[in-house]
């Protein structure tokens, strides 16, 4: 698949909100999505093919500290590879922003996330009991340290 992972632009909103109504079951609105676009704290990348958005990662990073606040590929594009070339695109900013650990927080359930985690040396360190609604669920929390 020939996509290219570039910085989340205001022209990708519309279709950032829509994956976001296709992904969760507790959705970013525009606005929420529009205060996650790139800046000073904020990495947002987008994985797109010929103006097709295929899938985002976001991240705020605070002193030394990133937190992953999302991930998703589109359900027609998954096990292609789209996640794992957005994550390794972020580590790659992370690295190159010189911090320490990235963070982020799963649904137990959630083995595709876990797995594709797990893959970039994200361990899990600790679990937010009834973390999440609709349903209610832990969350694992899982980092990488980076230096
Ligand atoms: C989790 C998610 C982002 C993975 O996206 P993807 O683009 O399909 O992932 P990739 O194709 O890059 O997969 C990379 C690796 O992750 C793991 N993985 C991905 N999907 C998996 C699945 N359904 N089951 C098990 N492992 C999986 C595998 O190790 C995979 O490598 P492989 O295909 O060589 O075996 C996608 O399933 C998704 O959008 N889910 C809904 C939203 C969500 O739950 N996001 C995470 C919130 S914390």
């Amino acid at each position: 698949m020939a996509f290219s992972v570039i910085d989340a632009q205001e022209r990708h909103l519309p279709a950032l909100e829509a994956l976001e109504q296709r992904c969760f079951s507790i959705p970013w609105t525009e606005e929420q999505l529009r205060s996650w676009m790139p800046d000073e704290r904020h990495v947002f990348l987008v994985a797109e093919e010929n103006g097709e958005m295929l899938g985002y990662v976001g991240m705020l990073h605070v002193l030394d500290e990133g937190y992953i606040s999302n991930v998703a590929t589109a359900p027609e594009h998954r096990r292609m590879g789209v996640a794992r070339a957005l994550l390794a695109e972020l580590l790659e900013r992370a690295k190159h922003l010189e911090l320490a650990f990235v963070t982020l927080e799963v649904r137990a359930s959630n083995e595709a996330a876990i797995a594709l985690y797990s893959g970039f040396g994200f361990q899990p360190v600790g679990r937010r009991k009834n973390y999440y609604s609709a349903p209610t669920e832990d969350a694992l929390l899982m980092t990488v340290y980076l230096k």
